[in-house]
């Protein structure tokens, strides 16, 4: 899956031959699963129609601060355009739009777009060889490069004046995987190892029988998921669970009992920087698993349990440089016993689920947590989406750890 799925990316057309190039990246950025809206000026419209690049991104095509043609004119409103967008690409990038980028100016929608974007912006200038590299065009490339703003630097070859030389706009395929490295690059979590266990265990009582629990892992996949996207590299243990995870950054075990996830976490604790333990490990198991399935006789019957190793304890035994992430699930004194546990199992930080807050728990697609710090320190969250609760975590721990 590429890193720009599910991106918003705004695109902003300006005029020159190149930008006949930009229906190919519209399509570019599709194909790799982004939301595409497009900003042109009017001297784009010269080279490439507003109807192709609104057909290719299903979205209507920006290019004045209102619909002239519309007879109930709306206000194209620029700051909304801005907001939206995760990414700002500018390509083609004239030099007169590259100019104006640079000097703040705002006369049409596409440099009030690009003023009012909070999110990185990237350029693909496009233009003759002796305009590349004229020094007021060098100048705009500096300030530019000041701003924060990423340049896709214009390849070699022919030119549409005849001339050969430097100033072509990159081509469309270039763009798009210089982006997509670009922001891999710079993911919070690259190069990062994750250890995260999820799910339930199962303790065998005989064949056929076992002692479990109602997780669902959903909690432990979303963290997961969360890491990866965040550049990470995951190994997920996970119970029992009809939770699927398909990612080229995350590796799933699949193990069964609190025995094969305490036997899998010591495996890849040593190499890890982050372990977050979020699997309801049965704490008890029966002390032996009959070899054949038991019959039922007449009376009760009584199975003995034992107690199963704490995994999450053990880590934090032996815990060096890693950043060690405990789950809490409790019905009462709920921040008390946390606090407890963080003490005693060694732990760099918990996250409290409490059993009397609506939205939270095992099988739900929501949770509602707590995190609280080695120094006792509580941030509560509200109901969220699991997928959500997974980057508050996420981010708490990078800002705790990484910045
Ligand atoms: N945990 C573990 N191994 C176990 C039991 C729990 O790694 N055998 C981890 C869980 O993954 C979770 C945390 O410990 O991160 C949960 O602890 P919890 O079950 O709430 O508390 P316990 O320490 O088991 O104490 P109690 O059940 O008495 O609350």
């Amino acid at each position: 899956m590429s890193v720009l799925s599910g991106k918003h990316i705004l695109l902003g057309v300006t005029g020159g031959i190149a930008a006949y190039k930009a229906a190919f990246l519209v399509r570019e950025f599709i194909k790799k699963g982004a939301e595409v809206k497009v900003v042109m000026t009017e001297a784009a419209k010269e080279f490439v129609t507003p109807l192709t690049l609104s057909t290719l991104s299903k979205n209507q095509v920006y290019s004045s601060f209102t619909n002239e043609e519309d007879d109930n004119a709306q206000w194209n409103n620029h700051v909304d355009l801005a907001l939206w967008a995760d990414l700002f690409v500018v390509a083609p990038a004239t030099a007169n739009t590259l100019s104006k980028m640079s000097n703040g100016t705002s006369d049409n929608l596409l440099l009030a777009c690009y003023l009012s974007a909070k999110c990185p912006v990237y350029y693909a200038p496009a233009m003759d060889l002796d305009m590349y590299q004229h020094p007021s065009t060098i100048k705009s490339f500096e300030k530019l490069d000041s701003f924060g703003n990423i340049k896709i630097e214009a390849a070699y070859g022919e030119l549409a004046s005849g001339l050969i030389g430097k100033g072509r706009m990159a081509e469309p395929e270039a763009i798009a995987i210089f982006i997509e490295n670009d922001i891999l690059e710079k993911l919070p979590l690259k190069g990062k190892r994750i250890l995260i266990t999820a799910g339930p265990t199962y303790e065998a009582i005989d064949p056929v029988r076992f002692i479990g629990n109602h997780s669902s892992g959903k909690m432990g996949f979303a963290i997961a998921k969360a890491a990866a996207s965040l550049g990470a590299q995951v190994t997920l243990i996970s119970g029992p669970s009809h939770q699927k995870l398909d990612h080229n950054n995350v590796e799933v075990l699949r193990v069964t009992s609190a025995a094969e996830m305490y036997q899998a976490s010591h495996r890849f604790f040593d190499s890890c920087d982050i372990a977050i333990l979020s699997a309801a490990v049965a704490d008890y198991r029966p002390v032996t698993v009959a070899a054949q399935k038991i019959k039922k006789k007449d009376g009760e019957m009584t199975i003995k349990l034992e107690k199963t190793l704490d995994i999450l304890a053990s880590l934090g035994k032996i815990k060096e440089h890693q950043f060690l992430v405990g789950f809490a699930l409790e019905t009462e004194n709920e921040l008390e016993n946390a606090k407890i546990k963080i003490k005693k199992k060694n732990l760099d930080l918990i996250v409290l689920n409490s059993l009397n807050d609506k939205g939270a728990g095992f099988a739900t697609d929501t949770n509602k947590v707590t995190l609280i710090d080695a120094d006792n320190k509580a941030y509560p969250f509200s109901v969220k989406p699991k997928e959500d609760v997974a980057h508050d975590i996420l981010e708490h721990i990078i800002k705790k750890r990484y910045v």
